[in-house]
């Protein structure tokens, strides 16, 4: 049987570092692509090298290649994108709208798209660049593929999150903390504190309502609290969060995990990319849960959703 392969398009700090925590597990070979270099690719070759080097010492056994031509990247099982740019100033010293920004990862991800597909087309897309939710509306509409195979990250890093601070506050493993954060990857997004258990047992009973609202707002503000301490965005625990989901499609696991889907209906949207808990497998997306959520639950979703429509707006689809 010949071995998986799964193609991370961006070999930046989240992209290098999901090809990292993979390696870890041994799921597949790893083709890391990127336009930086000189010439365009050789960030992404030397990365792919530097990790192979290091694969005698910790004995993992798989190949990680790298470039700037997809070619490489043919018959990948699974492709994660972490293609695009940041928010930084302009060379006029003003930064750009949210728009323009929308505007420049939409072409960066519209054309990674495109040039994947070419080269994968059973490919699962696994969408990581930002703004999360409107950019895997445009792998959905350039790639052309249905929709189970075009899959959003950001509820397997929000929950880790949240996951985090509620075994910190406690002082238990986090092995032992069970929870979800449904919505978009934005400020709204919804964490809930009524679906969340220690060993079994509601979050409610151990953690106060005002810690537990502190925990729910430092979960909402986690990606602001890293770029805060460290000048640019988390790779660590958004590389980790995009490998959980590569592992689960890659070995068929069937986990339950929050990902972005495009919803056709469940939870009341139609056509919208949002957070929701759903079945990962071999096939992508194999189900998506409707849970039963209480009416402050659906408005914050609401709320939620109305902050990812109006992002998707942006793309003029
Ligand atoms: P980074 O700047 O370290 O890496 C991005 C890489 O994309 C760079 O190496 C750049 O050369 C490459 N790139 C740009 N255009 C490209 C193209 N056309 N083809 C191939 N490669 C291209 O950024 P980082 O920290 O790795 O973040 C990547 C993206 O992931 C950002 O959009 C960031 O906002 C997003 N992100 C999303 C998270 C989520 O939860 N969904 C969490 C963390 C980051
Ligand atoms: C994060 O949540 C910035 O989306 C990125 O860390």
């Amino acid at each position: 049987m010949s071995r998986s392969k799964v193609t991370i398009v961006g070999a930046g700090n989240v992209g290098a570092t999901c090809a990292h925590w993979i390696a870890g597990r041994e799921l597949a070979d790893v083709v890391l692509i990127d336009i930086a270099g000189d010439p365009p690719g050789n960030v992404a070759k030397g990365k792919a090298l530097d990790l192979m080097e290091s694969f005698p010492v910790m004995k993992y056994d798989i190949a990680v290649s790298g470039g700037n031509d997809y070619s490489l990247t043919a018959d990948s099982n699974v492709v994660v994108i972490t293609a695009g740019v940041p928010r930084k100033k302009k060379p006029d010293g003003t930064f750009p709208s949210r728009d323009e920004l929308v505007k420049t990862n939409q072409e960066i991800v519209g054309d990674v798209t495109r040039q994947v597909v070419a080269h994968s087309p059973n490919a699962i897309i696994i969408v990581v660049s930002n703004p999360l939710d409107a950019m895997c509306h445009v792998a959905l509409h350039e790639s052309g593929f249905p929709s189970e195979r075009v899959i959003g990250m950001a509820g397997t890093l929000d929950t880790a999150r949240y996951k985090a601070f509620i075994a910190m506050e406690l002082g238990v493993s986090v092995r032992d903390v069970h929870g979800i954060v449904l919505g978009g990857h934005g400020d709204d997004m919804v964490p809930l504190p009524r679906h969340t258990s220690v060993a079994g047992i509601p979050v409610t009973e151990l953690i106060p309502p005002d810690r537990l609202n502190a925990i729910i707002e430092r979960t909402r503000k986690g990606g602001g609290e890293i770029v805060g301490l460290i000048g640019v965005s988390a790779w660590y625990a958004p590389g980790a969060a995009a490998a959980e989901m590569v592992e689960a499609i890659i070995r068929d696991q069937k986990r339950v995990l929050p990902c972005a889907v495009y919803l056709t209906g469940q939870y009341g949207y139609n056509g919208l990319y949002i957070g929701v808990p759903a079945v990962l497998g071999a096939n992508g997306v194999e189900k998506v849960i409707e849970m039963e959520l209480n009416d402050e639950e659906k408005n914050m979703l609401a709320v939620s959703a109305k902050s990812v429509s109006s992002v998707v707006g942006v793309l003029g689809y």
